[in-house]
């Protein structure tokens, strides 16, 4: 088992990649060499993180391309061993230890005879090893919450981002570089009214209030109440005043907040996400985009809305199919009367059909996971 897709979605790749399309999907196995983490400049200068994570022996730099950008050097692969009991882990959970990450009780699928202090090993539901420690629980006993694993051995090695006082004090975020472009790309201004329809874990979100300098109104929608208690978790932890967490299906925005109306927009929906790496394995299928696409449509029909006349939305993905990018742009464009607008930064290359306003992020040529923005504005 790898990265396996139905043969039509086969062909929607093909369609976009051409010959490229084995290289595209190798890359999805492996994860960007660099890992991307974005300083909370309201609490932090980057250098001072850079030189924390040196302090730590970790090989951090600051990015070229975004003042706010960090990023660490993964290394690896490396061969890990099966010591002790095997763990079976869940896929989030499995690709996270792959990258050295702890294991956390709700990623345990099953569990050989395990006790507090054993050795294990984590594999996931096809076998591959992933990552080796020792373990924190107990299979005696239900899995809750907390560690089960500390990570000692992992294919890819990265630092334990989160158990770091910068993380724990809220000066950094775990965002890829695409992803941070989107808040830079929108360049919200103080005072300025921002929705984000589909906001959780918060990450846009917050670093929108962040260059805000927290002085405007972020309304954070999500209609998934356990990730929008995450969004407040990360409000608390990032320690921003202007986000305001709403546990709502923002297609009905319109409906429920007659009066909303917002400077700009963010609508970065439920997408089929087969651009994000290191993949262990997927089983996709053209269904699921075709599903994803109809859905992402809604968000930008309401996005149209409830932006003002002269505002602006943005739109990305971490997925790779036209379907669900420079398709909905073009749905867009001729249904609902968006102008594409030009983007800065343009860092990836243009989107497809011609439309080269839009950015593309392409995982065979660039150290990223696979990306997409369009940047709309409303006439
Ligand atoms: C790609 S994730 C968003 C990531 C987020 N923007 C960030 O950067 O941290 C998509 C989110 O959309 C939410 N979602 C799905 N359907 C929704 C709906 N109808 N209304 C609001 N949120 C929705 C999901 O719960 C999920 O949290």
């Amino acid at each position: 088992m790898g990265l396996k897709y139905d043969q039509r979605l086969l062909e929607m790749l093909v369609g976009v990649y051409g010959p490229r399309t084995r290289m595209v999907l190798e890359a999805l196995k492996t994860p960007p060499r660099e890992y991307a983490l974005r300083v909370n400049m309201l609490k932090a200068d980057p250098d001072d993180v850079v030189s924390e994570f040196e302090a730590m022996g970790v090989r951090c730099r600051r990015s070229q391309v975004l003042d706010e950008a960090i990023t660490i050097e993964v290394d690896g692969p490396f061969t890990v061993r099966e010591r002790g009991a095997r763990i079976t882990a869940d896929k989030f959970a499995a690709e996270s230890v792959m990258l050295g990450s702890n294991l956390y009780e709700p990623g345990v699928l099953r569990s050989e005879r395990v006790r507090p202090g054993d050795e294990v090993h984590v594999a996931d539901i096809y076998g591959h090893v992933v990552g080796s420690g020792i373990a924190h629980f107990s299979s005696a006993r239900p899995h809750t919450k907390g560690v089960a694993m500390t990570t000692t051995e992992s294919v890819y090695r990265l630092p334990q981002i989160r158990e770091t006082a910068a993380y724990a004090e809220g000066r950094i975020q775990e965002q890829s570089l695409p992803a941070m472009l989107v808040a830079r790309i929108l360049d919200p201004e103080p005072g300025e009214v921002v929705v984000d329809m589909c906001s959780a874990p918060g990450t846009k979100a917050l670093h929108v209030a962040q260059i805000q300098g927290d002085r405007g109104t972020v309304y954070a929608f999500d209609n998934a109440p356990n990730r929008v208690a995450k969004i407040r978790s990360e409000i608390r932890r990032i320690g921003i005043k202007s986000v305001r967490a709403i546990p709502r299906d923002s297609r009905y925005i319109k409906q429920d907040f007659p009066s909303m109306i917002a400077d700009k927009v963010i609508v970065d929906p439920p997408c089929t996400a087969l651009g994000v790496r290191p993949k262990l394995y997927e089983d996709a299928k053209a269904s699921d985009v075709e599903a994803c696409s109809v859905y992402q449509r809604q968000f930008l029909e309401t996005a149209a809305s409830i932006v003002k006349e002269g505002g602006e939305i943005i739109y990305s993905t971490c997925t790779l199919t036209l379907e669900e990018n420079e398709g909905v742009v073009e749905y867009a464009i001729e249904s609902l009367g968006l102008e594409l607008a030009p983007q800065d930064p343009l860092i990836g290359s243009g989107g497809l059909k011609g439309l080269m306003r839009a950015q593309r992020f392409d995982p065979d040529r660039t150290d990223t996971p696979g990306y997409f923005i369009a940047k709309f504005l409303k006439r």
